[in-house]
C-alpha cells in the first residue's frame, strides 16, 4: 500500500515535485490514443479543428477514412479547418490556396503561383494517425510509432454486445486534477452527498482504502477494507444522518468491492455500477492544453435485442440526466478550482490520489529517443 507523508512542509516550488515527470506532463501525455470526437459530429465535407494535449488538429473524412493534419498552414501560419476540399483528397488553405495532400500532408500545389510553383513538394504539415471506432474518432498524438488502438481500449469495449454512449464537454481545469478527482476516494461521500443519483442511497462516512493492481497491471483499483456507513464523532456526534427511503446497509462492512473504482493511462477511469446496474461508466480526462480538458463520459452495457433497447431507453431518460449532468456537474465544479500548487496537505484517503501520481510518473507510455528522433524530423 501507498505510504503517505503527512502535513509534508511544501517548499517553495511545485507540489507535485516528487512526481517529476507527471508534474512535467501539464498539457497531457502524448504517447497515447485520445477519443477526440464522436464520429456523428465529422461530417464528409467539413472539417473540424480541435486541440489535444497540446495539438492542433484539422480533422476530415476523405472517401469513409479519418485523415488528421497539423491543423496550421506552413505558409502564414492559417488553420487549414477553415479551407476548401474542392480537390478530392487535398485540402486547400483558405488564405493563399496551398494545396496539400490529406495522406502524407506534403504540399502538391500553390495555386496563386501557377502550376510549376518551385515551393510543390518542398513542404509537409504534420499527420497525426487517426482510426474510427465504437462511434467515435482516436487520435494517436504521440511522436513514437502508434501502438494498436486496441492497447489504449479497456478490452470490455470489444465485446460485441457493448453498447456505448458517449459525451464530451469542454471544460476547464487541468486534466491530471480532473483524474485525481475521478479516482479521488474520499470526495464522494460529501461533494455528492446530495446528488440525486445518490437519493435513494446511504452513502459510508469514511473507508479504509487500499489501492491495488489489476492482474493484467493496467488499472489501479481502489479497493475497500473496510467500509463505515455511520460513525460518532467527538463533539459533533453521528454523521452522517439519513433519511427514513435511503437503503439500509451494514453499519461496517469488511472487504467490498461492489461499487469498484479503476484508473489507467493516460487519463481513463472506470466505475463499475453496484449490484444488478449492468452498466459501466467511463471517464476520459483528454488533455486539449493546460488548463482546458475534454471531458469524455461514457456508458456502457453489455446487451443485445430487447435488453439493448430497454438499456437505451434507460440511458436516455435517467442516466444521462441524473448521472451525466446532475452528478458529473458536481466534478466539474471543483476540478477548475483545485491547485495543488497553491494548497496542499494530504491525509490518508489521498493515497489514491498520490498512488496515480506515482503510476501515470514511473509507467507512462514513452517513445524510445531514437524513433522520437526519427519522427519530429520526418514531421519537421
Ligand atoms: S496561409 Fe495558407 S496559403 Fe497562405
Ligand atoms: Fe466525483
Amino acid at each position: 500500500m501507498e505510504q503517505l507523508e503527512h502535513h509534508d512542509a511544501q517548499p517553495p516550488g511545485s507540489a507535485l515535485r516528487r512526481w517529476p515527470n507527471y508534474e512535467a506532463a501539464a498539457i497531457g501525455l502524448r504517447e497515447y490514443w485520445y477519443p477526440v470526437m464522436p464520429s456523428r459530429k465529422l461530417g464528409r465535407k467539413k472539417m473540424s479543428a480541435a486541440r489535444i494535449a497540446g495539438r492542433e488538429l484539422c480533422l476530415l473524412r476523405e472517401n469513409g477514412k479519418i485523415y488528421v493534419l497539423e491543423n496550421q498552414c506552413p505558409h502564414r501560419g492559417i488553420p487549414l479547418s477553415m479551407g476548401s476540399r474542392e480537390f478530392p483528397g487535398h485540402v486547400a488553405c483558405i488564405y493563399h490556396g496551398w494545396v496539400f495532400d490529406v495522406t502524407d500532408g506534403e504540399l502538391k500545389h500553390a495555386l496563386p503561383d501557377g502550376p510549376d510553383s518551385p515551393i510543390r513538394g518542398t513542404l509537409c504539415v504534420r499527420t497525426f494517425p487517426a482510426e474510427e471506432r465504437l462511434g467515435m474518432i482516436w487520435v494517436w498524438t504521440g511522436d513514437g510509432d502508434p501502438v494498436p488502438l486496441d492497447d489504449d481500449l479497456p478490452e470490455e469495449f470489444l465485446d460485441p454486445a457493448a453498447d456505448i454512449f458517449w459525451r464530451q464537454s469542454d471544460s476547464p481545469g487541468n486534466w491530471r486534477y480532473a483524474v485525481e478527482n475521478g479516482f479521488d476516494e474520499s470526495h464522494g461521500k460529501v461533494l455528492h452527498r446530495n446528488s440525486w443519483w445518490l437519493f435513494f442511497n446511504r452513502m459510508s462516512a469514511w473507508n479504509d482504502t487500499e489501492i491495488t493492481r489489476s492482474e493484467d497491471g493496467k488499472w489501479l483499483r481502489r479497493y475497500q477494507r473496510k467500509i463505515v456507513v455511520q460513525a460518532d464523532y467527538p463533539g459533533l456526534g453521528q454523521w452522517p444522518r439519513f433519511n427514513f427511503f435511503q437503503r439500509r446497509r451494514k453499519t461496517v462492512q469488511q472487504g467490498s468491492n461492489s461499487h469498484a473504482v479503476d484508473v489507467r493511462l493516460p487519463a481513463t477511469l472506470r466505475v463499475r455500477q453496484p449490484g444488478n446496474a449492468n452498466w459501466t461508466h467511463y471517464e476520459w480526462y483528454v488533455p486539449i492544453d493546460d488548463s482546458h480538458y475534454r471531458y469524455t463520459q461514457v456508458a456502457v452495457a453489455w446487451a443485445t435485442g430487447f435488453q439493448r433497447l430497454m438499456w437505451r431507453l434507460r440511458y436516455w431518460t435517467y442516466i444521462l440526466w441524473v448521472h451525466h449532468y446532475g452528478f458529473n456537474n458536481q466534478d466539474l465544479m471543483v476540478v477548475p478550482l483545485q491547485n495543488p500548487l497553491k494548497a496542499e496537505n494530504l491525509f490518508r484517503p489521498d493515497v489514491s490520489v498520490t498512488a496515480w501520481r506515482r503510476f501515470a510518473d514511473r509507467e507512462h507510455r514513452r517513445p524510445s529517443p531514437e524513433t522520437k528522433a526519427q519522427n519530429t524530423e520526418a514531421a519537421e
